[in-house]
């Protein structure tokens, strides 16, 4: 089989993860930070070494500005609701994720906020000239999508947070797609909050996220419950990350992620050339046959939609998958904005993948099975 589904989940894991995970299910079992006895404590300092690991990675003040989530959707959901400014008005972009316009829709229909959305211009990205004649007296939020889901499309976030900070509004970036993929620098890029799908870029395992936060903002809690901390208060303690972590975390994700972000960081050279060759040659070779590819020669950072002629793209997804082999995603990938830019609401498209794990040969058999679906269907 050939797993072209990265996007969705990477599905070869690092053995360092692996490793990691195994052993956190052997030594670190004990609930951290919930009681004062050593096995607790063990646990507890194992999952601060991730906290501070992701920390100096985005550059943000210290562990306590990292928030663990079960996925990137919480996570966005903690920035999104809870951050929530009644009578005001949010931005966002044509690459967002449900994640994203689900719980502005929600605000929305009670009568909270008003939400825009910025189209791109650029055929690479959403870039500051896109949000600026949107903004208003009362936007209080930027939500940016850094690299879109669907086709690769890659946001000038530098220019976007610079405005942003200047103007006092809270700047969130979506880093579902790019943690992993590219350097992010929140302090450089002046980004407020940042979310990231760990199972994705990071190689870790699945439902493990985080929200990132620099030095300026809080969301307030969107769950409430017990934190190890302040147990007789009825009141959510004002320390963080207790103040917006209620619940037993996963310990066993969390070391998983610290190992994915090792890995990542010490191969990064090496995992972004492979998977920018990889995008570059796939998305060369399927323009090179005539078909409508959506993603731009410069977006290699291995998310490739195109369609074949007029047929269905869960079609040809299916296709793949029965007579090839090949996994990839077809119809609609949960971002209705960016199907109705890219003109493809009623095909949908057929979404290609790509991780430090996949080869040449696995893109050239893809290429082989496209171009015989294509000629098929003449
Ligand atoms: N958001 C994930 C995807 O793009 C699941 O497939």
């Amino acid at each position: 089989m050939i797993y072209l589904d990265n996007s969705a989940s990477t599905y070869i894991k690092p053995k360092e993860v692996i490793k990691a995970v195994n052993d956190s299910m052997l030594s670190y079992t004990a609930n951290p930070g919930r009681s004062g006895h050593k096995a607790s404590i063990k646990t507890a300092l194992k999952v601060e070494e991730t906290r501070e690991k992701l920390a100096e990675h985005f550059n943000v003040e210290s562990g306590q500005n990292v928030i663990f989530t079960y996925n990137c959707t919480q996570a966005l959901n903690l920035a999104i609701l809870g951050s929530v400014k009644t009578g005001g008005h949010v931005i966002c972009t044509e690459n967002e994720h449900n994640s994203v316009l689900r719980p502005l829709e929600y605000l929305k229909s009670l009568g909270k906020i008003d939400y825009s959305i910025a189209y791109q211009k650029n055929k690479l990205g959403i870039t500051l000239d896109d949000i600026l004649p949107l903004i208003k007296e009362n936007t209080y939020m930027i939500i940016c999508n850094h690299i879109s889901n669907v086709n690769g499309s890659v946001a000038d976030i530098k220019n976007i947070g610079k405005y942003s900070r200047d103007h006092n509004i809270i700047f969130l970036v979506d880093g579902a797609q790019s943690c992993g993929h590219i350097k992010v620098d929140m302090k450089e890029s002046n980004i407020d909050y940042y979310t990231v799908a760990g199972h994705k870029g990071f190689y870790a395992p699945q439902s493990i996220g985080c929200l990132i936060m620099n030095d300026k903002y809080r969301p307030e809690p969107i769950t409430f419950g017990g934190t190890g901390t302040n147990s007789l208060e009825l009141y959510q303690p004002d320390i963080y990350p207790e103040r917006l972590e209620s619940g037993t975390i996963s310990t066993p994700l969390i070391i998983g992620l610290g190992a994915g972000l090792d890995f990542v960081k010490d191969n990064f050279s090496e995992i972004t050339n492979k998977i920018d060759d990889l995008t570059t040659y796939l998305n060369y070779e399927l323009t090179k046959m005539g078909l409508t590819s959506y993603t731009e020669p410069e977006n290699s950072f291995g998310v490739v939609a195109f369609n074949i002629k007029d047929l269905d793209s869960s079609e040809v997804a299916d296709i793949l998958n029965e007579k090839y082999d090949i996994c990839v995603r077809g119809g609609f990938h949960c971002a209705p904005i960016k199907h109705k830019a890219l003109g493809t609401l009623e095909q949908g498209a057929v979404r290609v993948s790509i991780s430090y794990f996949n080869t040449f040969s696995e893109i050239q058999r893809l290429i082989y099975a496209v171009k015989h679906i294509y000629k098929a269907c003449d």
